[in-house]
C-alpha cells in the first residue's frame, strides 16, 4: 500500500482550512497514518526542499515555511501518491483547475497551501525526514 507526505503550508493553517483539507482526503478515501501540527525550523526546510537549493525562490520558500505552523500528515492509499497531487491541483495557481485545492483556495505559487510528494520515492523521504516510526500507525478500515 502507498503512502504520500502531505503539508498544509503556514497560509492554509492561518487560513482554518486544515479541516477542510482533511476531510476532502478522507472522503476520497485514503487513510490517514500520522499527523502533527509544528513549528519547523530553518534545518528541517532546508532539508525538506533541498531540490530547490539553487532556485532564486529558495530563501523565500524556507522563510514563508518557517514563518509559523504547518500541519504534517502521512495519508496511506492504492496510489496514493498521483491521488493526492492531482487532488492538490498545480503548482502554479493559473493552472490550478477549480476542484482542487489550490483551484479552490489560492492565487499564488509561494502561498499555495499545500505540498505532497511528487514521486513515491520523494514519499519515502519526506516522510522518514517528518516522522518517527512511533509517530506512525498502522491500522485497517473496518467499518
Ligand atoms: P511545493 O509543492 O511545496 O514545492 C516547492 C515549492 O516552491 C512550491 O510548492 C511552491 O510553493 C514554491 N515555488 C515554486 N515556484 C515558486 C516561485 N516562482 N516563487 C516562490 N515560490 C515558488
Amino acid at each position: 500500500m502507498e503512502r504520500t507526505f502531505i503539508m498544509i503550508k503556514p497560509d492554509g493553517v492561518q487560513r482554518g482550512l486544515i479541516g477542510d483539507i482533511v476531510s476532502r482526503f478522507e472522503h476520497r478515501g485514503l487513510k490517514l497514518v500520522g499527523a502533527k501540527l509544528l513549528q519547523v525550523d530553518k534545518e528541517l526546510a532546508e532539508k525538506h526542499y533541498a531540490e530547490h537549493r539553487e532556485r532564486p525562490f529558495f530563501g523565500e520558500l524556507v522563510s514563508f515555511i518557517t514563518s509559523s505552523p504547518v500541519f504534517a500528515m502521512v495519508w496511506e492509499g492504492a496510489n496514493a501518491v498521483s491521488i493526492a497531487r492531482s487532488m492538490m491541483g498545480k503548482t502554479n495557481p493559473v493552472d490550478s483547475l477549480p476542484g482542487t485545492i489550490r483551484g479552490d483556495y489560492g492565487i499564488s505559487v509561494g502561498m499555495n497551501l499545500i505540498h505532497g510528494s511528487d514521486s513515491t520515492e520523494s514519499a519515502a523521504r519526506e516522510i522518514a525526514l517528518w516522522f518517527n516510526s512511533s509517530e506512525l500507525t498502522s491500522y485497517e478500515h473496518t467499518i
